[in-house]
């Protein structure tokens, strides 16, 4: 990540309690250009002790404006913004991948709309004017390659599958607008990979083929992310760098 005129390093990690969020707070630690990390948590106390803690539950839209307004009131410009906030499965809300259509809950998959679609979104609309007009600055939002529409050949899973492919539109936007006005940013959507986090647990098996660890998938993503440019912005990439159909 490039040090920009003002503040320098400020990196935010939306969701830096989960698997990959945790993993993606702890790296960017231990980077000498990044002077610090902001991260949320429904529950701040799960976050890292050198984490800068916000409160953000991004199935409330006020807690949307609010954790806005207290990012505003601590940094002045964010470097770096990772949106690492997800859900697959969810006990509370009923939601689970479904295998068939007749699965379909409709509060399930609003549910999933607003975590996975909306709520990145919201928080552009909370903070995109604090990237930098000039500097080089990334906008991340972890996606799933399962929300590519040209690489699905499997079906199912609707509500991830669906919210993920609307993410992905709302990362594409961003790109374009927010482009004209933050000439160095690259708004992107990546794929981590199948990563062993509560997320992923019940669908796969500890020692499948192909799992990595969350420290794993962030330094193949943070290798992703320290080579883009502007001109990669509105792309989708995978782990390894190798772009994803929309
Ligand atoms: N793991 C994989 O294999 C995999 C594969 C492809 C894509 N991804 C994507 O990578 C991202 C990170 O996933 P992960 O595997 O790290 O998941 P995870 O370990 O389950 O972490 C989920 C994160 O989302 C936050 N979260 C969930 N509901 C929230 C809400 N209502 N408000 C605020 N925060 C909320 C959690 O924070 P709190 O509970 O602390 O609030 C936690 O930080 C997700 O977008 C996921 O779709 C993961």
């Amino acid at each position: 990540m490039a040090r920009t005129q003002g503040e320098g390093g400020t990196a935010l990690v939306f969701g830096a309690s989960g698997g990959i969020g945790r993993a993606f707070a702890d790296a960017l630690l231990q980077k000498p250009e990044v002077t610090r990390v902001l991260g949320t948590s429904r529950d701040p106390a799960r976050l890292a002790e050198s984490v800068e803690p916000i409160a953000l539950d991004v199935g409330d839209p006020l807690s949307i404006s609010r954790a806005g307004d207290e990012i505003r009131q601590i940094a002045q410009e964010l470097d770096l913004v990772l949106y690492c906030i997800g859900i697959l499965h969810d006990d509370e809300h009923g939601l689970a991948p479904e295998k068939r259509v007749e699965d379909v809950d409709p509060a399930a998959v609003a549910h999933s709309f607003a975590v996975n679609a909306l709520a990145p979104l919201l928080l552009a609309r909370e903070l995109a004017h604090l990237l930098p007009r000039r500097a080089r600055c990334i906008w991340g939002n972890l996606s799933a390659r399962v929300g590519s529409i040209g690489d699905n050949r499997m079906g199912g899973w609707y509500s991830y599958r669906a919210s993920k492919a609307a993410q992905n539109m709302v990362t594409r936007n961003l790109a374009i607008e927010l482009g004209r006005r933050h000439r160095g940013l690259a708004c992107i959507a990546l794929h981590p990979g199948t990563v062993a986090t509560p997320l992923s647990a019940p669908f796969r098996s500890a020692d499948a083929e192909g799992v990595v660890t969350p420290e794993e998938a962030v330094e193949n993503l943070l290798a992703v992310i320290d080579g883009l440019t502007a001109k990669d912005t509105g792309k989708f990439f995978a782990w390894d760098g190798s772009e994803i159909p929309w």
